[in-house]
């Protein structure tokens, strides 16, 4: 694997520009917005509640905001399709608009737990029914809410970030608390489009009623899809890669820690900020892994990366464990069962737990091509196929196009990344 690549737009930051552009006021502009399917989503269910939005060439969109209010009663079902962060921030803003709206989403989504951002906005007043009091759909029927002050019983971004939206529209000020720090990106962009949030020893309190202003936004490229070409850069012996323009943002990064602490030769540079997240150029260089272990505070931090990571551990010394992962069981799909289903197959020997799963070292040359089903998951076709390029002979990936989920170019990246073997 060699060569330099450019990202597309990060998918975290990519929904809440979107979003928040959507109840600002002004025309916001988008450049290098997330090319990712669930992306798409967030901007297809904005439209049907009535903001225009214009996709142009060069990956950017245009959204005209409606302001805080401006939002229209949808006629139909807002369908996020496999998007939980579209279904999760969407369902706080609609709990501050006064119209009756149904989110919904694929199979996949409709199997995620949804209790989580249900109960605290039904404690803020937004009347929310759900299919067998946790899934979706959901109907929520909003207005006139109250500010809570909310610890976190699961850490999630997701939900944090609806119960901030939410706060936009609440009487006073509303507190979320995190006992786990988890990502930041929806506090740093409420900033710049003009709300006020503050943030104290795991508390963020943000007022309500703001005035946010159109903006004109960069998107960093996409570090968790940049991950699944590190992880094929140090499964290929003599690779050697440049990342431009990645998303470098602290509750993000860890895994880059992770892999440095168990031999990854990488190296970041030219790091600037922009509208408040870091971005810069990281470079890989095939190296000989370690071992390691993933457990505590790292989980939240890495939550999106432990696919990749569990997928390089046959190509290690002494293997990687993950523990405190309960919530790989909610994702797209159970990413420790699947994982490891796909994994074993391919000849790797791995240990389950509830919470997490431990994959054995020293496995590079046994690895064998197999035919692997990630069961639609994007992040879990996209690890299998690390493995894979690290396999004896050839494996073939069910309905591997459901990478298209975070990141569409993915297979084609590699092909044109292919070096001379
Ligand atoms: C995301 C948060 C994480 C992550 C997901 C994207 C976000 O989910 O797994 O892919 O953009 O806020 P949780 O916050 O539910 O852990």
């Amino acid at each position: 694997m060699r060569g330099v690549v450019e990202l597309p737009g990060d998918k975290s930051i990519s929904h809440r520009y979107g979003i928040i552009a959507a109840v600002a006021e002004g025309h916001t502009r988008i450049v290098n917005y997330s090319t990712a399917a669930d992306c798409r989503s967030t901007l297809r269910c904005l439209e049907r509640l009535g903001v225009e939005i214009k996709i142009g060439r060069e990956r950017d969109v245009e959204i005209t905001g409606t302001g805080l209010s401006g939002l229209k009663g949808p006629r139909r079902a807002l369908d996020a399709e496999n998007s939980g962060s579209t279904m999760r921030m969407l369902a706080g803003v609609l709990a501050g608009q006064t119209f009756t709206s149904t989110l919904t989403g694929d199979s996949s989504l409709r199997r995620r737990p949804m209790r989580r951002v249900i109960e605290p906005l039904r404690a803020m007043g937004a009347e929310i029914t759900s299919r067998d009091g946790d899934v979706a759909p959901l109907e929520i029927r909003g207005g006139n809410l109250r500010a809570i002050d909310y610890s976190l019983p699961v850490p999630s971004a997701q939900v944090k970030s609806a119960i901030l939206l939410a706060g936009l529209y609440a009487d006073g000020v509303t507190t979320v608390r995190e006992a786990v720090r988890t990502r930041d990106h929806t506090e740093l962009a409420l900033r710049e489009f003009g709300a006020r949030v503050e943030t104290a020893k795991g508390a963020l309190r943000i007022h309500s009623r703001p005035k946010l202003t159109a903006q004109e936004l960069v998107v960093p490229g996409d570090l968790s899809a940049a991950v699944f070409l590190i992880g094929a850069a140090l499964v290929l012996p003599k690779s050697e890669l440049v990342l431009h323009n990645v998303g470098l943002n602290p509750t993000r990064a860890k895994v880059l820690d992770f892999l440095i602490s168990i031999g990854a030769e990488i190296r970041v540079t030219s790091v600037e900020s922009h509208h408040g997240e870091l971005v810069g150029d990281i470079s890989v260089k095939h190296a000989s892994l370690a071992s390691g272990e993933i457990s505590g505070a790292q989980v939240a931090e890495m939550i999106d990366e432990l696919p990749m990571l569990a997928a390089l551990g046959p190509f290690t010394e002494k293997g990687i464990t993950i523990c405190d992962a309960r919530e790989l069981r909610v994702k797209e799909s159970d990413r420790i069962a699947t994982l490891a289903a796909g994994l074993r197959r391919m000849g790797a020997r791995v240990e389950e737990f509830p919470d997490g799963m431990r994959v054995e070292g020293r496995a590079a040359g046994k690895l064998r091509g197999e035919k692997v089903d990630p069961q639609g998951d994007h992040r879990i076709a996209m690890a299998l196929a690390v493995a894979g390029l690290g396999a004896q002979g050839e494996t073939v990936i069910v309905d591997a196009q459901c990478a298209a989920v975070s990141f569409p170019e993915f297979f084609s990246t590699l092909d044109k990344l292919r070096g001379e073997g």
